[in-house]
């Protein structure tokens, strides 16, 4: 593995799953592969789980690590081409990725997507200049429309807890007071796509996901219908991502909201986010505090997904 942007690329999932345990149960197992080695964490947004799991793993490998947060004391970076600078930002992203790639051997980038131009965002514009202009490998640490380090979390975190081979899995939007990315979303569909388990998106109308993230996902706008009998409900939040109303909020239903009365519904099932959450607005402080929930597993999982990749990227240098 050279570049890791997207689930997919994890090939086989039974061999994904295999060597996510391992790097479980031998975290100090592979310093060796990592010595020596620099690792660049370039965040255009704020993080809490990503920056310090993705450090972690990289402490793990026997990597020096350095994070640089673009908007905190770095230049002012512009991103568009023929832009002519006269303006608050004095350095070109251009310039500043070979340089930033001359400082390490692989990179990690945060790059939410914008809503100012769907096109872009779905394009991964800032993502795919690391990847051209770097000279090193690049993996996504939550780009435009993907985050890749969080879906395997996840997904290892349903295969430690399923006690069933093809447990019902259901997304549920959820409302929340801001604009949110499609990017966790997309991801979690296209790598519950990768499974043979059954798997049930439920959101609002006007809400769907782009197609070629739904798969072959049954979508629904009845969220009770979702949950009757789901084994895992995972809560997220997403705007709008068709065209015509593209990172538009059209709706803050809060009977979307995940509650004790809509966990009823379910097979006793347990509940997942992919935090940072908004209590009862995503789902109720019942619902995270019970012991069915794995909110904090399933973070702790993001060392486990991003050493499990970094070990990879790491073999192919
Ligand atoms: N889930 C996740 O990516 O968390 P952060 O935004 O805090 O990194």
């Amino acid at each position: 593995m050279r570049h890791f942007t997207s689930v997919t690329q994890l090939g086989d999932l039974k061999d994904a799953f295999a060597a996510a345990r391992y790097v479980k149960e031998n975290p100090f197992a592979d310093q060796a592969l990592g010595k020596n080695r620099t690792l660049l964490l370039v965040f255009f947004n704020n993080s809490l789980r990503t920056r310090l799991s993705t450090q972690k793993a990289g402490l793990n490998l026997g990597m020096n690590v350095i994070v640089l947060d673009v908007n905190q004391g770095a230049w002012k970076l512009e991103t568009e081409r023929g832009v002519i600078m006269d303006g608050d930002k004095s350095e070109h992203l251009l310039e500043a990725i070979p340089v930033m790639g001359s400082y390490c051997d692989i990179i990690g980038v945060r790059s939410f997507a914008r809503f100012e131009n769907k096109a872009d965002d779905y394009n991964e514009v800032i993502l795919n200049q690391f990847i051209k202009y770097s000279g090193k490998p690049v993996f996504s640490m939550e780009a435009a429309t993907r985050h890749p380090l969080q879906t395997f979390a996840d997904m290892i975190t349903i295969e430690e807890y399923k006690t069933k081979a093809r447990p019902k899995v259901v997304m549920t939007w959820a409302p929340h007071p801001k604009a949110l990315p499609q990017a966790v979303p997309n991801s979690f569909a296209e790598g519950l796509n990768m499974t043979d388990y059954e798997f049930v998106i439920a959101n609002p109308e006007g809400y769907d996901l782009a197609p070629e993230f739904v798969g072959d996902a049954k979508v629904t706008h009845d969220q009770d219908e979702a949950l009757r009998g789901a084994d895992f409900v995972y809560a997220k939040n997403w705007s709008v991502a068709d065209d015509a109303h593209y990172g538009e909020v059209l709706n803050r239903d809060r009977s979307w909201t995940v509650t004790t009365e809509k966990m009823a519904l379910t097979n006793d099932a347990f509940f997942m986010h992919c935090l940072p959450v908004r209590r009862n607005m995503i789902v109720s402080d019942d619902v995270i505090e019970s012991p069915r929930s794995l909110v904090i597993p399933e973070a702790a999982n993001r060392v486990v997904s991003a050493q499990t990749v970094l070990k990879e990227i790491l073999k192919s240098l």
